[in-house]
């Protein structure tokens, strides 16, 4: 359709949330994983006139971009507007094999991949900072009011500690283990997610800031789990922190049936990652051998895809991207 001419590439990898999420919104720590299996290219090739997006999600001009991805549209001007170089017209083939809506970071990584894409485009440097500020814009748009996790975690390479207002740590692992991921099939809605807890709060402080304090306590003490590379203790917490989630209101009957059928299979511990009400669940596992045979019952029990991979400690405390 198009006689390409200049293009570029930007990249970015899905994440998963270890532990913490929602509670993470309301100033409670998180631990979040880069999730290398699932990514996202786009590519930005120069055309005649207009900026046209071609992806699974909508092709054709932004001017007539659907309501859900307007986030995405302001996200792209905004980008331009900061490079403020002169262009004729282009193309963002956005190749995503990240699931949308399953809590593992889809809209954060396609803002991020667009953003690092038009930045190599134009030839212009992109610092951590202004990667930062452009995705934030799509990501409000998303979730309404995000604290910032999914966009930290889709940017780093390794896992993260993470608190709203204070930033990053590097988290050790000492001892690697590895996660099984499944996926229920069905999209959740983080925004709407996120949203319940604040009307939980509204209606029953008492009781819904207890099970966000406890997830934060939890999540405190997985940081110890995993610097002592005590498997058992991380999975109970695991479990534990799904027992708050539950009570929230983000996790719901299918979620809770593939929780149970990685815990039968012997998994240490498992509960939903991201904004839950569908979308994912993760198991812990010791190695691959065990990840394999859960990632089998899953399958057998209704999950509609799964993945495991290994977790370690890539890199130390300096290579994180500030
Ligand atoms: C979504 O991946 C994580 C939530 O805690 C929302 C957020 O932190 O923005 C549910």
């Amino acid at each position: 359709m198009f006689s390409s001419r200049n293009r570029s590439i930007g990249r970015a990898h899905s994440k998963l949330i270890l532990i913490g999420e929602h509670a993470v919104v309301y100033g409670q720590p998180a631990i979040a994983l880069p999730f290398p299996t699932l990514t996202v290219t786009c590519a930005v090739e120069e055309i005649d006139t207009g900026i046209y997006i071609e992806s699974n999600l909508y092709a054709g001009p932004i001017e007539q971009i659907p309501e859900r991805l307007k986030g995405l549209a302001t996200c792209i001007r905004a980008t331009l507007q900061e490079i403020n170089k002169h262009y004729k017209g282009f193309l963002l083939k956005i190749d995503s094999k990240i699931p949308i809506g399953r809590g593992l970071g889809s809209s954060a990584a396609i803002a991020v991949a667009i953003v690092r894409s038009l930045y190599q485009f134009f030839k212009c440097d992109l610092s951590g900072s202004k990667l930062r500020e452009l995705v934030t814009i799509a990501e409000t748009y998303a979730h309404g009011n995000p604290s910032g996790i999914d966009m930290e975690s889709v940017v780093q390479d390794e896992p993260i500690w993470f608190e709203r207002e204070k930033g990053i740590e590097s988290v050790t692992i000492q001892s690697p283990f590895y996660l099984v991921v499944a996926d229920t099939g069905r999209a959740g809605d983080t925004r709407s997610a996120v949203a319940s807890i604040k009307e939980n709060i509204d209606k029953s402080p008492l009781e819904t800031n207890q099970s966000i304090d406890k997830i934060g306590q939890y999540t405190y003490e997985a940081r110890q789990a995993l610097l002592q590379g005590n498997l058992n203790q991380l999975g109970n917490l695991l479990n534990l922190a799904q027992t708050e989630l539950d009570k929230l209101g983000v996790s719901d009957k299918g979620i809770n049936h593939l929780v149970d059928v990685a815990r039968s299979a012997g998994a240490f511990g498992a509960k939903l990652t991201g904004g839950g009400r569908g979308g994912c669940i993760i198991a812990l596992a010791e190695n691959n051998v065990q990840a394999k045979e859960i990632c089998q019952h899953l399958n057998q029990n209704g999950a509609v895809s799964t993945w495991s991979f290994k977790v370690e400690e890539t890199q130390k405390y300096h290579s994180i991207t500030s």
